[in-house]
């Protein structure tokens, strides 16, 4: 299972949608055909790990210096999406290779397309109209 970028997923602001971009190619790694090795998975699950802290963190700051009414329960789903992909990385060692990668690959494009749809959606559109507020005060 992959997922191509489309501007069904785009936010509207360009730094989120490239982002975004470079998430979905990491997760569309997960559901390519082609075998890979519990290492190679391990390797990507990191990488994902790494970008995702990055990008939470740049989502969460932007929130936080517009005053974002939803920002916590923002940051919980965050939380929580970090913390399945910890377990998906502990399900790696010990589980069969080809199956967590389905589950995986699955889990992944199912929450980050719904994330984008719905909750960065809101955030963003919440602050597009801060600003203009703002240019019009
Ligand atoms: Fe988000």
């Amino acid at each position: 299972m992959t997922i191509q970028w489309d501007t069904s997923l785009s936010v509207g602001v360009d730094s989120i949608d490239d982002d975004h971009k470079k998430l979905l190619n990491i997760i569309n790694a997960f559901g390519s055909d082609d075998e890979k090795s519990r290492e190679e998975l391990t390797v990507l699950i990191d990488e994902l790990l790494d970008y995702t802290r990055y990008h939470f963190e740049r989502e969460e700051e932007m929130m936080a210096e517009n005053g974002y009414y939803q920002l916590e329960e923002h940051k919980q789903e965050h939380g929580q999406f970090i913390k399945k992909l910890m377990e998906l990385g502990i399900m790696l060692d010990t589980e069969d290779v080809e199956q967590t990668r389905k589950e995986t690959s699955q889990f992944l494009s199912m929450w980050l397309s719904r994330h984008i749809r719905w909750s960065d959606m809101n955030y963003v559109s919440c602050l597009i109209l801060a600003d203009k507020a703002k240019a019009q005060a």
